[in-house]
C-alpha cells in the first residue's frame, strides 16, 4: 500500500530535477560515531577484539529546516506542521545534519566495551530515549560505504552484560537482532542519500509507526509502520524482563498503514505481539528477578545474559528450533527458570511448542505459529541481522505489558495477566519524563561465537 503512495511522489520529485531525499545539509558533513569494542569468538574460545562503533537512529531527529539552524523539522515525536505539512514539502524544506557530540545531545557515552545510554537529555533540544545500531568496523563515515555489522546467529551464542539498576517501572532497555539492510537501505531507496552511518533503515517486529523515516522518506503524520523480523534477546528494567520473537511474512523491511496518526497498523506483516518468555509471566516465583540480594538475579548490580540459537542439525544451515537462555552474576550460573503454569511444559527452553502452549494458556491467538514461528526467524538469521540497543518509555501502553498487570483492567487471577510488580499507574510519559530523568542503562562485554563448553567456561573465569 505504501508503495502506491510513494511511487508517484518519486516520479514527481525526479521530474522536478531536485536532489531530494533524506539528504545531508551540505555534502561534506560527517557524523562522529562513538567507538565500542566487542569480542568475536572462534571455536576453542579464542576471541578477538573488534574495534567497532555505534550510530544513533534518533540522529535523524536532527532534521533541520534549511532556512534556519535552530528549527527542527521533527523534535520530540512532533513534526513541524509549517515546514512538514506533507511528505514532499518536508523533503523540500529539510535535511539531516551531522551530530558530533553524542554525550551532549543524546546522553550516550562509551568506554571501551561499554555503552551508557540516558533516557532524558536536555541540551538545546530535548532528546527522549535512544536507539543505537552497531556499525561494521570497516564502515566509513559517509554513504555509500557505511554499513551495519551483520550477525549470523544460527548455531551461535550471544552474550552481553546489562546494568538496569537505574531503570525503574515504566522505562525499559532493549537489545535486539533485527533484519535491517546492511547499508541502511541506501541501495534500495534512491531517496536515501545518507545510509547506515545515520541510522537509516530501522524497523521492528512490532511494525512501529513512530519512525521518522521509512524508505528514505519522512514519515510525516506517522501514518506508516516499518516492519521486519526481530528477535528481542532482551527487554527489561529493574523489575521485569522478557525476550520476544516477532516473525514476519516477508524478508527485509515492509511497510504497513496505520488507521490513525501514530496508531497501530491495520495490516502488519509481522506478529506484533510476538511469542515471549517473561519469567514472572510464566509463573516463576517473584524472587527470581528484582532489586536486592534476596533475588536470584539482583538487578541492583550488572549481570550477564547468554542466549544460544540451536538448530535441528546443530549447524548454521539448519532450521532454528530452540533458543536457550542462562544468566551469570557474581560467577554463578543461573539457568533460565521453567514455567509453572498449568498447560505449559516446565522446560527452560524457548521453542514453538512452548509458544503454542503459552498462547492457549494465556488465551491469545497464535499469530507466531501462522507466520512460521522460530523457523521464519531462523531464515532471517541466515540472511543476517543487525544489532540494536535502546532505552525508551512506552507512549501507548506505559510498559505495563512488561512490568505490571496487562491489560490493566484484566482479572489478575488469569494466567499471563501479571507480568511484574509495577503498579498499573506507572510508566505514563508525563511521569517518567518528570521523575526519572536520571534513568539509564549500561550494556557491555558483548561476545558472539560458537556454542561451546569453552566459550561457556570463559564467563566463569572472566
Ligand atoms: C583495536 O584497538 C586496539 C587499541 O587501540 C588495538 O591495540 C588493536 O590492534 C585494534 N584491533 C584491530 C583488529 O584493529
Ligand atoms: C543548512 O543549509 C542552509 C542553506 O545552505 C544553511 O543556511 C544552514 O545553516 C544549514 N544548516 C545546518 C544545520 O547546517
Ligand atoms: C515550525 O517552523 C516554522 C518555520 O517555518 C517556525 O517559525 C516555527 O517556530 C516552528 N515551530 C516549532 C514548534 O519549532
Amino acid at each position: 500500500m505504501a508503495r502506491f503512495y510513494i511511487a508517484p511522489l518519486v516520479l514527481c520529485l525526479f521530474q522536478a530535477g531536485h536532489l531530494l531525499g533524506q539528504r545531508l545539509n551540505g555534502s561534506t558533513a560527517v557524523q562522529t560515531h562513538p567507538s565500542l569494542t566487542w569480542l568475536q569468538c572462534a571455536p576453542g574460545d579464542s576471541c578477538r577484539v573488534v574495534n567497532a562503533s555505534i550510530t544513533e537512529t534518533n540522529a535523524l531527529s536532527w532534521y533541520d529546516w534549511f532556512g534556519n539552524d535552530g528549527i527542527h523539522c521533527w523534535e520530540d515525536h512532533v513534526w513541524n506542521g509549517t515546514i512538514c505539512p506533507n511528505v514532499q514539502e518536508c523533503y523540500d524544506n529539510c535535511g539531516v545534519h551531522p551530530v558530533t557530540d553524542y554525550a551532549e545531545l543524546f546522553g550516550i557515552t562509551t568506554s571501551t566495551d561499554a555503552v551508557t545510554m540516558r533516557f532524558f537529555t536536555q541540551s538545546n533540544v530535548l532528546n527522549i530515549g535512544n536507539s543505537v545500531l552497531l556499525l561494521d568496523p570497516t564502515s566509513t563515515q559517509t554513504a555509500p560505504t557505511n554499513k551495519y555489522q551483520i550477525f549470523f546467529p544460527l548455531n551461535m551464542e550471544f552474550s552481553f552484560d546489562v546494568d538496569v539498576s537505574q531503570l525503574p517501572c515504566g522505562l525499559a532497555s532493549s537489545l535486539s537482532f533485527k533484519e535491517i539492510s546492511a547499508d541502511g537501505g541506501i541501495s534500495e531507496d534512491p531517496l536515501n542519500k545518507v545510509g547506515a552511518g545515520w541510522g537509516t533503515g530501522n524497523c521492528d517486529g512490532r511494525c512501529s509507526t513512530d519512525r521518522q523515516f521509512i524508505h528514505g522518506l519522512p514519515n510525516v503524520g506517522n501514518m506508516l509502520g516499518a516492519c521486519c523480523n526481530e528477535f528481542r534477546l532482551w527487554h527489561g528494567n529493574a523489575v521485569s524482563e522478557t525476550m520476544v520473537a516477532h516473525p514476519c511474512s516477508a524478508p527485509g523491511l515492509t511497510t504497513c498503514t496505520a488507521a490513525l496518526s501514530g496508531g497501530q497498523c491495520a495490516n502488519p506483516s509481522c506478529d506484533v505481539t510476538g511469542c515471549s518468555f517473561n519469567p514472572f509471566r510464566e509463573g516463576i516465583p517473584a524472587n527470581f528477578y528484582g532489586v536486592g540480594p534476596t533475588f536470584a538475579i539482583d538487578t541492583s548490580k550488572k549481570f550477564t545474559v547468554v542466549t544460544q540459537f540451536i538448530t535441528d542439525s546443530n549447524s548454521a544451515a539448519g532450521a532454528l528450533t530452540t533458543i536457550r537462555r542462562f544468566y551469570i552474576q557474581g560467577g554463578i550460573i543461573i539457568p533460565n527458570p521453567s514455567p509453572r503454569i498449568a498447560g505449559i511444559t516446565p522446560t527452560d527452553e524457548f521453542t514453538d511448542k512452548h509458544c503454542a502452549e503459552q498462547k492457549v494458556a494465556f488465551g491469545e491467538s497464535n499469530v507466531f505459529d501462522s507466520l512460521g514461528g522460530l523457523a521464519t526467524l531462523g531464515s532471517a538469521f541466515q540472511r543476517g541481522m543487525v544489532l540494536e540497543m535502546s532505552i525508551d518509555e512506552d507512549r501507548v501502553d506505559h510498559m505495563l505489558w512488561l512490568d505490571s498487570t496487562f491489560p490493566p483492567g484484566a482479572d489478575p487471577q488469569l494466567p499471563g495477566v501479571i507480568r511484574g510488580l509495577c503498579g498499573t499507574d506507572t510508566g505514563a510519559p508525563v511521569d517518567v519524563e518528570t521523575n526519572d530523568r536520571g534513568a539509564q542503562v549500561v550494556f557491555s562485554n558483548i561476545k558472539f561465537g560458537p556454542i561451546s563448553q569453552g566459550f561457556f567456561q570463559s564467563f566463569i573465569s572472566s
